[in-house]
Parts: structure tokens; sequence; C-alpha cells
């Protein structure tokens, strides 16, 4: 094996976008993590997170996923007990972090009128989505795949909020027949075609213009979508031409105003810029005569993937909300879209290791999970870190710098490099901050059936969804006769 290195290696990126390092990949009491290339301004410095000596505070998702007596734990359950139940790899979510999280954005409207639509492609199983429904949540969908979803978790329609930039026809009319609450328009042709589905229904859409600020949120460029080069939404300079628009098309209803300027943002300036420049439209809609009832400030905010520090949420939402009362606008009804904040550090990915392959250049550390079930590395580099179920002791053997990878076919099939561990074969690890953007972006690529997903409440774990078998992959399918 090649030995582990006491060096960091040299590139990494922040903001859950880094690939090539570990909070486990730097020996002696600390881990230096630092930070270079595009999306990297920082050099940081973690509390010990060593396994054998982790502190509670110091792992992604503590205090909900911390070790006791050397084993991890999610709230009461040990994960060595969801896994030896379930197999690997296996999801397993806490319901007291998500609750936690929306608890915090919760606290940061006090007093206020909201409506916290949970961005639902961030994790779309029924559970949780029952979950945030029971918590009066309301869903933002990109689809009506996402708005059958939730009408089978038991959420209600009238607190839908349907944004993308593509929305079909029969999407339209799938979204007006439920009832949902608006629908956030990307385009002046889409304003069009959702005029003329919802007259042929005799109906008026409730519309929000999603307008698209020009503001850097300094994040992942495939997760941007807030700047002029972006797809999404409606230019700045456009906006109030398209709500004039909107206001004298007989089939629409304006209620709102919607912004969303990217994912993973680790910085509260981006924020607080788009507010400003959404408030100025207000003003300016609203002295063209059309009432502006909503404001919908979208989602994005980061979680800690790599000792990342975004603004809490409570504290976020208080900071933009007084921009809001000085600007006289803190009375309007507010929405929020948060989606990876909710989930993303209330999950993991356990898996068990296959074979450890000595390399010259490299270790590796082959694992049963893989791109299918963890996207997020291999599409942007983003990083997991990564923790064996067992912490680790002398009895374990020496510690040695791995890639941890997948079974697929493919070299982009990794989940974590340069990561220093003590493993052998049968060993479980668990991929941390897991909670968001992977089951819901897994696929069954390399015939691979999708992994169970437990959720667990206090000392309780529920299976909320059954691994698939392999005949389930291909269902649909038939032979040519
Ligand atoms: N609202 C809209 C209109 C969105 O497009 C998104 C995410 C959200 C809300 C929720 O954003 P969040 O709070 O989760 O950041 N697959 C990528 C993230 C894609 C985000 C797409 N839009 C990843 O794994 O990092």
């Amino acid at each position: 094996l090649r030995p582990a290195r006491a060096v960091v290696p040299a590139h990494r990126a922040s903001g859950g976008t880094a690939g090539n390092a570990a909070p486990n990949a730097q020996s002696g009491p600390c881990i230096v993590l630092s930070c270079s290339g595009a999306f990297c301004r920082h050099a940081r410095i973690l509390p010990c997170i060593r396994h054998s000596s982790m502190t509670p505070t110091s792992l992604p998702g503590a205090p909900f996923f911390a070790y006791r007596e050397g084993a991890l734990f999610v709230e009461d359950v040990r994960l060595a007990d969801v896994a030896r139940e379930h197999g690997t790899p296996v999801y397993v979510y806490s319901q007291a972090a998500m609750l936690a999280a929306l608890g915090a954005s919760q606290r940061g409207f006090e007093g206020r009128k909201v409506q916290i639509c949970y961005a639902m492609k961030a994790n779309s199983s029924l559970a949780v989505l029952q979950l945030f429904a029971r918590q009066g949540c309301g869903f933002d969908i990109v689809s009506g795949g996402e708005l059958q979803r939730v009408l089978a978790a038991g959420g209600e329609p009238s607190k839908v909020i349907f944004s993308g930039v593509g929305k079909t026809r029969a999407e339209m009319r799938q979204a007006l027949q439920a009832g949902i609450g608006c629908f956030n328009v990307e385009s002046e042709s889409e304003l069009e075609v959702l005029n003329d589905v919802a007259t042929s229904l005799g109906q008026r859409a409730p519309v929000s213009i999603r307008v698209n600020p020009n503001v850097d949120p300094k994040t992942h460029p495939y997760i941007s979508t807030g700047l002029k080069g972006n797809k999404f939404g409606v230019a700045h300079e456009r906006t109030v031409a398209t709500y004039q628009r909107a206001a004298a098309l007989p089939g629409l209803r304006v209620v709102g105003i919607d912004c969303h300027i990217g994912s993973q943002i680790t910085e509260e300036t981006p924020y607080l810029d788009a507010v400003d420049r959404m408030l100025d439209l207000v003003r300016d809609i609203e002295a063209a005569g059309i009432p502006i009832h909503h404001i919908d400030f979208g989602g994005g905010l980061g979680i800690n993937y790599n000792g990342d520090a975004p603004p809490a949420a409570d504290a976020l939402w208080t900071k933009l909300l007084a921009k809001l009362d000085a600007r006289g606008y803190g009375d309007r009804q507010f929405m929020i879209e948060p989606g990876r904040s909710l989930v993303g550090n209330a999950g993991v990915c356990v898996t068990e290791v296959l074979y450890v392959k000595p390399g010259e250049q490299k270790n590796f550390c082959i694992v049963d999970a893989a791109m299918n079930d963890l996207p997020r590395p291999a599409m942007y580099q983003a990083f997991h870190a990564i923790v064996p179920l067992r912490a680790a002791t002398p009895a374990n053997g020496g510690e040695h710098l791995y890639d941890v990878v997948g079974p697929i076919c493919e070299s982009g099939d990794w989940i974590g490099r340069d990561r220093r561990l003590a493993v052998q074969p049968g060993d479980q690890l668990a991929v941390l901050s897991a909670g968001a953007y992977c089951s819901s972006m897994g696929s069954n690529y390399n015939t691979r059936a999708r992994p169970a997903e437990v959720l667990v409440n206090g000392g309780q774990a529920h299976l909320i969804r059954s691994r698939e078998s392999v005949e389930d992959t291909f269902r649909c399918e038939k032979l040519a006769p």
C-alpha cells in the first residue's frame, strides 16, 4: 500500500465541490483544509476529526450523526445495525436533523407571513415529503412527476409552487387541475403558453415571474442560476415589461415575484444583493399598477460538506428581513424554496468495503456504493466526507491514503480522493452529507438496483424505500418480437 502522506493534496475546492482532499487526509491532531482553484478562497483549519478522537461538533451532520463509544450513530440508532438489517449501500436519514434544519428557517421568519416550500428535488422520498408536509411546508416542484409525489405524500396542492424553464402543456394542465398555489414562470413564451392552457380550462393561472438578477452566487458553475448567461428566469431589464404582458393576459393572475440564484451558497452577500435587485423591481412593477402579493427568495443555502460554514438559516433570514423592513416591504407574504439546507446534512450513505487495491500511484478502496448512488463527485467533483462506522483504533492497523471508488466501469466513478483511512474488506463506511441530491439523482447505471432508504426517528429505524430488485430495473422493458 502507498503510505499515507502527511501532506494535503494541492488541489481542492470548497463549497461541497471539492474532489481531492478530505477531513481525514491529514495526520496529527488537526485537519488542515486548504482551498485552491476556481471556487476556493479560503484556507481553513477544522477541529480534530480523526475518527478516534472525533469531536461531536466536527462531523457534518452532528449532533444527529455522532460516535458513541467508537460506533457511529444516527440519533439513537447504530448505523452498523441498519446496515446489518438492510444491507449496503443504504441511505440513512435523521428525522430530527431535518426538523432542526426546518426549525432554523422557521425561526428566521418568526412573526412574519411565510410559506416554506421544500425544494423536493433535493430528496423526493415520499416519507421525507410527508414529514415536511406534516410540518406545514409547501413544495417547490419542477415536474408533473414531482407534483404526483407531493400528492401521494399528502402535500397540499395550494402550497405548491411550480418552477422550471421547460414546463409542458400537459404539466401545466395537471398543475392547474390540482389547484397549485403558483407557477414561477421563467420566460415570456412560457407566459403565453400558460395563458393558453389556463384559458382552455376556464381558469386563471396564478403566476410569479422568476427574475434573473445577474448576481454571482459564488458557487459551482453547474449550480449557479442567477447570472445573465444562465438559462433561468427573465432578465432584470425585461422584468417590468414581462409583468405588464402577464397582467394583460386573461388566463393569468399575477401573485408574486421569485428569484433563485444558485445552490450551495455559503455567503450571505449574494442573497442580500439579489433581494435589493428584486425589491427595485417590486417598486417598479407596482408603480406600473401591478400589485405583488408575495416575494419568493428561492433556495440555495449551503451546508457543511468540507468544513464549509454557510450562514445559519435563522441569521440569514433575519438579516434579509431587516433589509425588507428598511425598504417598507417587511409585511409582505414571503416564500422560500430550501432544498439542500433542509436535508443535506441529515443523511448518509453507508457502504461496505469490497476490496483494497494497492497501486504504484494510488491505493484504491473499492466500495459497494458507486456514482449511480452518489453522483455528486462525478458530476461536480463534489466533496463528501467519508468516515468508518467503527472508529479507527490502533487494532485497525495503519492508515493509508485511498481513492474511494465504486464498482462502475468508469474512471469517473469515484466517491472520495486521497482519503486517509484504515480499512479492510468487510469494513463499513459512511459517506456523509448525502441527504440531498444523492438518492434523488441516483440512477440504475450498470444495472445496479437502487439502495434501500431508512428514516431514523430517535431509537426507531423505519424502512422508507425497499432495496430495488434487478427485475424492478427492467420492469418497463419488453423483448422485441
Ligand atoms: N428553487 C429552485 C428554482 C431550484 O432550481 C433549486 C435547486 C432550489 C430551489 C433548491 O436549491 P437548494 O436549496 O437545494 O440549493 N444537483 C446539485 C444541485 C442542483 C440545484 C438545482 N436547483 C447538487 O448536487 O449540488
